[in-house]
């Protein structure tokens, strides 16, 4: 036990096979969602799987929350890393276009993405998905990297498989009507 999942710790930065890495995921998934069983509350449930999904994922330099808090506008919300932007317009970088299109993006090489925001200049790739609850988005998770390709889509299936768990047990407070395009 380590951290508060099963899993052996690994050194940060360490790039493991996709295989590998989903498999890991894979395996954390019941100890993540056991962590979370019956909290409502959203920030307690953000944070803590922050925390979790940072333990598993090694290859990721940020993990965390941008919540949707306008219209159009993200709000950075509970991360581990180093310090990320603190907002994000619906039309700037891989965050804003996940939130506007409201799907994972998995973006192998950010230089590659225009627009892409460069919170920190080592970032390479990325996995951004969507957290949607009754059909409104809530927020976006932004998984960073400073290896290129450090994502895979097995990874993004997991992880919009467990973000769709997790949403319908949060006590969310009022949505914002979404955009039309
Ligand atoms: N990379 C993101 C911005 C957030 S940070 O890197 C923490 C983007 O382009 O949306």
């Amino acid at each position: 036990m380590s951290e508060g999942i099963p899993l052996p710790a690994l050194p940060r930065g360490l790039l493991l096979p996709p295989d590998e890495r989903a498999a890991r995921l894979a395996g954390a998934l019941p100890a993540i969602e056991a962590a979370l069983a019956g909290e409502t509350d959203e920030i307690a449930a953000l944070a803590t799987l922050a925390s979790l999904l940072f333990h598993t994922l090694p290859q990721a330099s940020w993990c965390g929350f941008y919540r949707r808090t306008g219209e159009r506008l993200l709000t950075i919300g509970p991360y581990q890393g180093p310090m990320g932007c603190l907002r994000i317009p619906f039309d700037r970088g891989v965050c804003g276009a996940c939130a506007q299109e409201r799907r994972a993006l998995l973006v192998p090489d950010v230089r590659a993405f225009p627009g892409h925001i460069a919170c920190d200049d080592a970032t390479r790739s990325e996995l951004v998905l969507p957290l949607l609850a009754g059909g409104s988005l809530r927020a976006v998770l932004d998984l960073d990297s400073h290896h290129t390709d450090a994502f895979c889509e097995q990874e993004a299936r997991l992880l919009e498989r467990l973000l769709a768990r997790v949403a319908t047990g949060i006590a969310w407070g009022p949505s914002f009507p979404d955009p039309s395009g």
